[in-house]
């Protein structure tokens, strides 16, 4: 959470504009406050604003405002906010500066025991500005400049004192050529060009700049210099109190800046469903092998003995990943018959769970790599000794460098906060992990081409999909609106019941309303009072052997006034009676149990345009970071 920039050039230009681009590429990672800072010749000019860059910060007025006197500058550093700690406002939004305004700096992560540090820096007399925890840490740092320190050891000795997580960047008016960074929990990396570093807690505020990048690990920081004798960095390790660490960077080559704007869709979030199938093909691309009718996983070749006798697996995960994992649960239970267990990251790390694991796999799902939830479970498995293996989709993540080894999702960037592509790439990687252990289990040579027959025709069945229904979910949702719905729920059975909880969590992500899920049959057994003439049931009932019961449950609605959507196959849409009940038809697949990826499109498609009709943005839902990094 919180988007972090800092550029630091030995070429003198104006940096307002590149900072406020790069706010923008991270603005999907926190947008409630956002501000900069710059040092202007001997002193440091700071702007903060309540609201998302692209909406507050303009490069023309910012000038003015700020009454920049020098033609250009050699440091900028930036912030885009979720608030942790006090409320969205100017005085809270970064950069915090300390009592002196020499020192300005940038924070992503949680300082846990900064009531006590601050307690302690007011009764020595430092004026606080801002309700955030992140304030003491340029307080500190004024400290121990004052005691003598250079600002790097300064940094240094502050760290010592922080309990929790950080992505610091820190610069003075006293050292106008340097910039020093340290992480904890909270990523950073730095992009390498000729004549500028950028720091950015994403590579897609770097990758605007430069392709090549050096991201650092927990425990190291970094003094960033650029002067007349061009631009260096030096890493150390404040743990292990290394001074001089030697890092490889990496270079991205196939990576277009266009995967970072709109193109000529009006949202990320448009842009990235209709992406779906691209993504998906592109996923499974060159990891199937239809001779032999099973999965080609690269990344697990060197464990595939452990996976051949694994006895059980667990999933670790949170929100739409989580459910993408459930799916793949489902599905392996039902191809390879292994016992899955899908835990919630957040709860995994705090209790017990019954499992040896000598016998069992442990895999993660992210697209960001980064959620803190997720990561700490990780760190919490392997320590219990779990074999550990990521489904992740951003390369070098601090999660797809903690697992053992692991498949990437090759969904490209998604800006959007609601999680769309992704989910579907998630899904495209734990279809083939089925398949791979299906085969190792019973599951024939005939059935394994069968199933990647199909699998390969899930693009094509995505992009009718979409096509087809589209313009029809627009029509259901302004309906919908109009209706004044106070209750939904998603609802289905089998592996459409995870399916389900993603529709729901997609649906009050982006308009706010409180959604629920369960499986159908358990519609009598309570949720059932809540129908009535302002409630909205929506079906995931594709024609399988569980569509007649689910039929019943469509009765019972209907007799109690209730609103009924249903998704379903062609098959299925004719035994519908339409007129009572809203149809969504997906095209025909031969396994039913591959309905999930096309299920999800349309209802993704109902959220949107609902969330639109409503008025909502739906690329930053409000409340809402695109990488959740705190616990
Ligand atoms: O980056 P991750 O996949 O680890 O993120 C997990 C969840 O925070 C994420 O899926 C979240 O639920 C999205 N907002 C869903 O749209």
């Amino acid at each position: 959470m919180c988007g972090i920039i800092g550029i630091i050039t030995n070429k003198k230009r104006d940096l307002v504009p590149e900072l406020i681009s790069s706010l923008r590429n991270l603005e999907y990672r926190g947008y409630d406050s956002t501000g900069i800072a710059l040092i202007d010749g001997t002193v440091i000019k700071r702007l903060r604003r309540v609201g998302a860059p692209s909406d507050v910060l303009h490069a023309e007025e910012i000038a003015e405002e700020l009454e920049i006197k020098e033609i250009g500058q050699s440091i900028g550093i930036g912030h885009n906010r979720w608030a942790t700690h006090g409320k969205p406002s100017e005085r809270n939004a970064h950069p915090h500066i300390d009592c002196s305004g020499d020192i300005a700096l940038v924070h992503n992560g949680t300082i846990l025991n900064y009531e006590s540090i601050k307690d302690e820096l007011i009764r020595a007399g430092h004026m606080f500005t801002s309700d955030t925890d992140t304030e003491v840490i340029a307080h500190l740092i004024e400290d121990k400049v004052a005691e003598g320190l250079s600002l790097q050891n300064a940094l240094l000795a502050t760290i010592e004192r922080l309990e929790g997580s950080f992505g610091i960047v820190v610069c003075s008016t006293q050292e106008p050529a340097r910039l020093y960074v340290a992480k904890r929990g909270s990523p950073l990396s730095f992009g390498i060009k000729n004549d500028s570093l950028i720091i950015a807690s994403s590579t897609n505020a770097i990758l605007a700049h430069t392709n090549t990048f050096i991201t650092l690990e927990d425990g190291e920081y970094a003094e960033l210099a650029a002067d007349e004798n061009g631009i260096r960095y030096h890493v150390g390790n404040f743990l292990d109190k290394r001074r001089g660490i030697t890092k490889k960077p990496t270079t991205i080559t196939d990576f277009s800046i266009d995967e970072l704007s709109k193109g000529e869709y009006e949202s990320f979030m448009r842009k990235e469903v209709y992406e779906q199938p691209a993504a998906f093909r592109t996923t499974l691309l060159g990891r199937y092998d239809e001779q032999t009718g099973d999965a080609v996983l690269g990344g697990l070749i060197d464990h595939e003995e452990t996976l051949r006798s694994t006895q059980n697996i667990i999933t670790l995960a949170c929100g739409t990943a989580s459910y993408a994992a459930a799916v793949g649960g489902v599905l392996i239970e039902a191809l390879a018959g292994i016992p899955v267990r899908n835990e919630i990251a957040s709860e995994f790390r705090y209790r017990t769970v019954p499992l040896d694991p000598k016998n069992t796999v442990l895999f993660t799902v992210s697209q960001s790599g980064e959620t803190a939830d997720t990561l700490e479970s990780v760190k919490e498995a392997r320590r219990k000794g779990y074999p550990t293996f990521g489904i992740v989709n951003t390369v070098g993540s601090s999660i797809a460098e903690a697992v053992d080894a692991g498949v990437y999702t090759r969904a490209g960037f998604e800006i959007g906060v609601a999680s769309t592509k992704a989910f579907t790439s998630q899904l495209a990687v734990l279809y083939l992990l089925a398949l791979k252990l299906a085969r190792t289990r019973g599951m024939t040579l005939q059935a394994g081409r069968a199933f990647l027959a199909e699998l390969e025709r899930i693009p094509e069945m995505m992009q009718r999909t979409l096509s087809e229904t589209d313009e029809l979910m627009r029509a259901y949702a302004e309906k919908y609106v109009a209706k004044n719905i106070r209750t939904i729920n998603f609802l289905g059975r089998g592996i459409h019941v995870p399916l389900g909880q993603e529709a729901a969590l997609k649906f009050k992500e982006l308009t706010y309303i409180e959604a629920g899920n369960y499986p159908l049959g358990e519609l009598k057994h309570g949720p059932i009072a809540v129908i009535d003439k302002h409630a909205l049931s929506v079906i995931i009932m594709p024609k399988d052997e569980l569509f007649s019961l689910s039929k019943n449950s469509i009765e019972q609605i209907l007799s109690k006034d209730g609103n009924v959507m249903v998704v379903t196959d062609e098959a299925g849409a004719r035994e519908l009676k339409k007129g009572s009940i809203d149809v969504v038809t997906i095209p025909t697949l031969s396994n039913p149990l591959l309905y999930p990826l096309l299920e999800i499109l349309p209802l993704q498609l109902f959220a949107y345009h609902y969330a639109r009709a409503l008025g909502n943005n739906v690329d930053k839902p409000r409340n809402l970071a695109k990488s959740v990094t705190v616990e």
